[in-house]
């Protein structure tokens, strides 16, 4: 990982690129020589000046989208170069997080799968100030270990399905739980069978991978609130017996997305020692075909007694998430807040677009500051509404409910609605249903985000634990 220093004014340093971010050309000396590269002060536009070691790089607005993706791209370029370091006199201090989360962000590389494994070139950024004090080493500490998560979740999103199944998810959690003194707990399959987890068992029936269910819990002295996170970790979706078309198959080794992203903020909440008790709760499954696979037409009964048919093993990861909620209440009482995250629906992606995240649930004011602290942290999010006319299109004739829906339209809500038959009355007003299937993956580079796994869902769930009162 790139090495990122803060470094004060009065220390002079001698080397090195300088990342120099401009709104208007005018403000340069090197305005003629910009002008004939035909460099413009807009989003995305950069230009390495290596006679006199400086990168330009343009952006429109002092905000953090902007900030963290003008540097993403200078940085981008001076990876692309053999020089050992680069610098950026940091003005506006408000833009510390943007700087360095733009920065490693921008710097992560999946190459585990190519046979030529390019050398790990040791680089550094140094960000100076005018005066470091306790609030900027701070803010650069939490950025980094922020960065350092949502990299975590990349690298196991973009882990093939061939490498990264229940079983391995499972250790990687006990990993993370062993690095960061997280209480762990993995529960196997003869688990959701005496505990009548009917739901998530039946979807992961017909894999040669044993499911499984992952609990880790932080449980600081000074817990201020108590909070839990359940992800959908279908490490891969077939579809099962509905079996995906072939083009609609690839990529769907990121429908662990969710569950990773749990695991991303644990190790986050951890390692800042957050003072919550959090709970991350992940149902790491394989949906496969077979002759024993579950079936359109068969019901299938969750953990708290309620009948679902299945109308579609496609829709399976509304069946992992019943349990895995109806785990997290049973096991898990005063809960302040009960947030799931999970690659849901196509739906959401056909409505919201791929950068954004859907955000679901009964509280419209919880809601809101979902959405905005997801803008705050980078992210792209937007509430997306329940009614009373959506909640009747999942009424079943046989059991209590369908897995799909009767509407081909609306297809991001009614799945949210479906889970809301999951949350018990006393949580109604606690519950998040995150739909991350757009964003998770993208298979295209997009501002500081790579091609593949992005790790949504981590920066916003932090930044809205940060402003926890
Ligand atoms: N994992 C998919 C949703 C998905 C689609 C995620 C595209 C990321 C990109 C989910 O399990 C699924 O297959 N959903 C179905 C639901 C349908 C059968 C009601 C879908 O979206 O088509
Ligand atoms: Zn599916
Ligand atoms: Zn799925």
């Amino acid at each position: 990982m790139l090495k990122i220093n803060l470094v004060d004014k009065e220390k002079k340093l001698k080397s090195g690129l300088e990342i120099i971010i401009l709104d208007d050309l005018n403000n340069t000396k090197d305005k003629k020589v910009l002008k004939t590269l035909n460099f413009e002060a807009k989003d995305e536009c950069c230009e390495l000046l290596l006679q006199s070691s400086k990168i330009y790089v343009g952006c429109e607005a002092n905000d953090y989208d902007s900030i963290a993706i003008a540097v993403a791209t200078a940085i981008k370029k001076f990876s692309s170069t053999t020089l050992k370091s680069a610098k950026i006199h940091l003005k506006d201090t408000k833009n510390l997080k943007a700087v360095v989360e733009g920065a490693l962000l921008a710097d992560y590389k999946f190459t585990n799968y190519k046979s030529e494994q390019k050398k790990i070139k040791k680089q550094e950024f140094n960000i100076v100030v005018d005066e470091i004090n306790k609030k900027l080493e701070d803010t650069l500490n939490e950025s980094i270990i922020i960065s350092e998560a949502v990299n975590k979740v990349r690298d196991m999103v973009n882990t093939t399905p061939g490498d990264f199944y229940p079983e391995i998810m499972a250790e990687t959690a006990k990993d993370i739980a062993m690095e960061t003194e997280l209480e762990c707990k993995i529960l196997d399959e003869k688990y959701l069978e005496e505990n009548s987890m009917n739901a998530m068992f039946s979807v992961g029936i017909a894999s040669v991978h044993e499911s499984k269910l992952i609990h880790l819990a932080h449980k600081p002295k000074n817990a201020k609130k108590k909070i839990v996170l359940v992800g959908k970790g279908l490490t891969y979706d077939s579809g099962g017996l509905s079996l995906k078309p072939a083009d609609f198959m690839t990529t769907m080794k990121s429908d662990k997305s969710g569950g990773c992203a749990v695991l991303g903020i644990a190790y986050a909440v951890a390692k800042l020692n957050l003072p919550i008790e959090l709970h991350a709760i992940v149902g790491a499954v394989e949906n496969m075909i077979g002759g024993n696979a579950y079936k359109p037409d068969d019901v299938l009964t969750a953990k708290n007694g309620k009948t679902i048919e299945v109308k579609n093993t496609d829709a399976e990861g509304r069946l992992v998430l019943a349990d895995c909620l109806c785990y997290a209440q049973d096991e898990i009482e005063s809960i302040d807040y009960i947030f799931d995250y999970a690659t849901l629906t196509g739906a959401c992606v056909v409505g919201v677009g791929e950068y954004t995240t859907g955000i679901m649930g009964n509280n419209q004011k919880l809601k809101q500051e979902a959405v905005k602290h997801a803008l705050a942290s980078g992210e792209y999010a937007t509430s997306l509404d329940f009614n009373r006319f959506l909640r009747k299109t999942i009424k079943s004739d046989v059991a209590d409910i369908n897995n799909i829906a009767s509407t081909r339209y609306g297809g991001a809500i009614t799945a949210g609605i479906f889970l809301d038959n999951f949350i018990k009355e006393e949580n109604k007003d606690k519950w998040i249903h995150f739909d991350i299937a757009g964003p998770a993956y993208v298979e295209k580079a997009w501002g500081y985000n790579p091609f593949g796994a992005s790790g949504a869902g981590v920066r916003m769930t932090l930044e809205f634990f940060k402003n926890l009162k």
